[in-house]
């Protein structure tokens, strides 16, 4: 069965720029239910460790210094079959082939810069769940 939960992050260019909100606003009309919130500024650590599947790659220093650079907002949000849906309201990682419509392709100023994260697969979505979020802070 595909899981009920998905993990995501409005990234600091998005939030700096006014755009949490009408990005919220299309989250919430797909129909995701944001089951637990905050707003954080991420250390340069926990920004390693958040993406440690990603270090060692090129663009692993520039996405940790970015995603530390401002508040970000972090959110788990429910929905059937979250991981996938939520990946089409978003769109691909690169918002020049993202879909008409979709967050990225809205919002996104380069593939870094790409407006929001979402997980890509249930163990990563409980894994970042779990990372930003205790039980109690989950409604
Ligand atoms: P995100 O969904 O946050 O997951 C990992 C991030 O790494 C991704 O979005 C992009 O912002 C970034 N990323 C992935 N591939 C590249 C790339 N080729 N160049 C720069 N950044 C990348």
């Amino acid at each position: 069965m595909n899981g009920a939960i998905t993990f995501s992050i409005i990234k600091p260019n998005a939030v700096r720029t006014g755009k949490a909100g009408p990005i919220l606003a299309m989250i919430n009309e797909a129909g995701f239910e944001v089951i637990a919130m905050k707003m954080v500024r991420m250390t340069l650590e926990q920004a390693e460790s958040f993406y440690e599947v990603h270090k060692g790659k090129s663009f692993f220093d520039s996405l940790v210094e970015f995603m530390s650079s401002g508040p970000v907002f972090v959110m788990i949000l429910r929905h059937e079959n979250a991981v996938e849906e939520f990946r089409k309201l978003i769109g691909a990682t690169d918002p020049a082939k993202a879909e008409p419509g979709t967050i990225r392709k809205l919002f996104a100023i380069s593939v870094q810069m790409n407006a929001v994260h979402g997980s890509d697969s249930d163990e990563n979505a409980q894994r970042e769940s779990d990372f930003f979020f205790t039980t109690s802070e989950r409604y």
